[in-house]
């Protein structure tokens, strides 16, 4: 019920306009949100990196309404890369599609990604594709695949998400060909005829798939981290629950799997004393860094995500 009501409220026009009016809603929210400007971001990112940690940098943004919009996102995606670029940071970018105008027109979508691409790759850089809820879930994979197999560019990764009953058919794909994939449990609410109701079940799948890519990386001759932080290893395990982290770290020790080619992702501002030991017993390890004035929908997923969030939100309304 909790979850089912702020997965609502992330996307509600309504709500969204009345919590970003108020002051404390930016203070609770940046506990998970790097600043509202790149440099800001970057310099979290830097502190970061001190630690051995690498980082995913998100301008956040998603359900672009506007085709202008769509391509003024695409170009400030374009700036994040230079800002990486020269500061140096061992960072790569997530971004989202919907953002560059995937449900206004695949096309222009198409275009905008294309053109990501090449700058990344001109740059030496990686650019993940985060999954957002499940209509948009083929088309995400249909332009991945373009981009990876049609227009040849390696430096592209994906997501996918154990919740979805057609993720184990996804992932099989997806490793047969090499592809990176960051695999999380989902953070949207999907109907039960695509997605487990049941948390065990969203769990079971998670370890299930995990194994199932790390299988795939041993095949493909372990691929590992790049040198310069930037291109993630084949399997990137995005969760913060250490009996799924525990599981997979078992497996790849049985199977022999390199740590260098198993990389732990988690969000920014959440278990940092996990993402610092998983850094020191020499696992790569990637924290997502969102940044921007459009936090609002993914501050409230993450609402949904704990219910003591919302402590933490409102005891930031009775702070000076
Ligand atoms: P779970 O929800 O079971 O939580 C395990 C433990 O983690 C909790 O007990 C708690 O300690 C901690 N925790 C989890 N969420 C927390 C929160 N919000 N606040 C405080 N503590 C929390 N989803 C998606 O649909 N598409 C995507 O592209 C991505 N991308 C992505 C990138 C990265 C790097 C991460 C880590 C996650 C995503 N996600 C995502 C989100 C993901 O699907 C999922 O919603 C969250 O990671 C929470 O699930 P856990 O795997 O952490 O497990």
């Amino acid at each position: 019920m909790f979850r089912t009501f702020f997965i609502y409220l992330s996307k509600a026009a309504w709500a969204r306009n009345i919590i970003t009016g108020w002051n404390f809603a930016w203070r609770a929210a940046s506990r998970f949100v790097a600043g509202e400007t790149l440099e800001d971001a970057i310099r979290v990112i830097r502190q970061l990196n001190q630690k051995g940690i690498n980082a995913t940098l998100d301008h956040l943004g998603e359900h672009t309404t506007d085709l202008e919009f769509a391509r003024r996102a695409a170009q400030e995606i374009l700036q994040v890369l230079d800002a990486i670029s020269l500061s140096g940071v061992r960072a790569n970018v997530s971004i989202k599609l919907t953002q560059i105008g995937l449900s206004l027109d695949e096309g222009v979508c198409r275009e905008n990604l294309q053109m990501i691409l090449q700058k990344a790759s001109a740059l030496g850089n990686f650019i993940r594709i985060d999954m957002e809820d499940s209509p948009w879930v083929d088309t995400t994979l249909r332009l991945f695949n373009q981009m990876r197999h049609e227009q040849g560019f390696e430096n592209v990764g994906i997501v996918i998400q154990s919740y979805l009953y057609r993720s184990e058919a996804d992932i099989r794909h997806l490793s047969a060909a090499c592809s990176r994939v960051r695999l999380c449990k989902g953070a949207y609410k999907e109907p039960q005829d695509v997605a487990y109701p049941r948390k065990a079940d969203v769990d079971s799948s998670y370890d299930r798939l995990a194994q199932i890519m790390m299988d795939g990386a041993l095949a493909a001759g372990c691929p590992a981290l790049s040198l310069d932080g930037r291109l993630p290893p084949i399997i990137a395990l995005a969760t913060h629950d250490e009996r799924r982290i525990n599981f997979a770290r078992r497996y790849a020790r049985k199977i022999g799997l390199p740590k260098e080619s198993l990389e732990f992702q988690m969000l920014y501002g959440i278990r940092r004393d996990l993402q610092e030991q998983l850094s020191k017993d020499g696992a790569p390890v990637r924290v997502y860094v969102p940044y921007g004035s459009e936090w609002y929908p993914y501050y409230v997923r993450r609402l949904a995500e704990r219910p003591a969030n919302l402590w933490f939100f409102i005891s930031n309304f009775f702070r000076k």
